[in-house]
């Protein structure tokens, strides 16, 4: 665990319809009311984070601080281009992170945007939550707030990271933010993706009472303009939770995730009766209809050209995902039945 631990310094108190047709069937889960124990998913990148959120709640740690300190091994991890350390940078080589948590028994939030010169983004995050009347904080003043709260000051831009954007600076103009005359809108044939990463990693948390929380952290679109905030750290967004009702949360393109609150938009699937990977393609297919009004969004079969991925967990331990488009559709997961990866369903297949 860490020095800078949520839990260590944490303040909470411890508080089925049919599968749809795109799910195959084979992808909702209802939860086995045999099944006991707390339950803790994340995008394909969390399969630690996950586990490690699990044994934590099942000690009786928060599930909100579960999920931070397991994003953080992510968050340390120079290998991951996605998040914290190692994250790829913006366009002027700073590298910058989102994050955001959420606290279901008392509906708290916790944000930091655009900070700089610290590994656990989320764990700052955290603190907003627990020690401000605040829910977001951006930039310099994220930054010496992580700093007053005894985050250490880090370079987050590795030797990899830098090269891969030194590369992406001699080939760029053709994937940068600035939008090609063809990829205007009211272009009549402008509907190039632009390959970017928006790697991110989400987590969603329940006890074996019920209780929610949630975390999402990333470094956000990789070589975006100076600036740019992303959804993770836009509560209804890149996250939600309702503690009544289940947690959800996005990674890939932040900006399809805010325009739609998506996650906001998925749990309140979910309280209408829908199970989780139900909720999820109803979020995406809400995104899909939006992005149709602009045609650089949309591929030649009229469905949206980019990656989001939405993770879903109901109150009661049922959990799903969908993404999209097709790729790698791997999403963590630990149960009574331990980690795992499982499949998430796919939108536009
Ligand atoms: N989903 C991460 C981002 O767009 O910044």
């Amino acid at each position: 665990m860490l020095a800078t631990s949520a839990i260590a310094t944490g303040s909470f108190a411890a508080s089925g319809s049919q599968p749809s047709e795109r799910t195959g069937g084979g992808h909702a889960s209802e939860r086995d009311p045999r099944q006991k124990g707390p339950v803790a998913i994340a995008s394909a990148n969390g399969l630690g984070t996950v586990e490690l959120a699990h044994r934590l709640m099942s000690s009786g740690v928060d599930p909100a601080l579960a999920a931070v300190d397991g994003v953080a091994l992510v968050e340390a991890d120079p290998n991951d281009m996605s998040v914290g350390l190692g994250g790829l940078p913006n366009e002027m080589g700073v590298v910058t992170l989102d994050a955001a948590v959420m606290h279901g028994p008392t509906h708290k939030a916790g944000a930091v945007a655009a900070l700089e010169d610290t590994v656990h983004a989320a764990a700052v995050a955290l603190k907003v939550l627990q020690t401000t009347d605040h829910v977001l904080i951006v930039g310099e003043g994220a930054r010496r707030f992580a700093r007053m709260h005894g985050f250490p000051e880090a370079d987050l831009l590795t030797a990899k990271a830098r090269e891969a954007w030194l590369r992406w600076k001699q080939e760029s103009s053709k994937s940068d933010d600035w939008l090609d005359l063809d990829e205007m809108d009211w272009s009549p044939d402008g509907s190039k993706a632009i390959p970017r990463t928006t790697g991110t990693i989400h987590c969603s948390c329940v006890t074996d009472g019920g209780d929610i929380g949630c975390c999402t952290t990333t470094s956000g679109l990789s070589y975006k303009i100076p600036g740019r905030v992303g959804d993770s750290p836009i509560i209804g967004a890149g996250l939600f939770c309702d503690n009544d009702v289940g947690s959800a949360g996005c990674t890939g393109r932040g900006e399809a995730a805010m325009q739609s609150l998506a996650a906001y938009s998925t749990v309140r699937h979910m309280e209408a009766g829908r199970n989780p990977t139900e909720a999820a393609l109803a979020a995406l297919d809400e995104v899909a209809r939006r992005s149709r009004r602009q045609r650089r969004l949309v591929d030649d079969a009229d469905n949206p050209n980019f990656q989001l991925k939405i993770y879903a967990l109901r109150k009661d331990g049922a959990f799903g995902s969908a993404n999209m488009r097709p790729g790698n559709n791997a999403y963590a997961v630990c149960d009574a039945a331990g980690a795992r990866l499982e499949k998430a369903a796919i939108y536009a297949e």
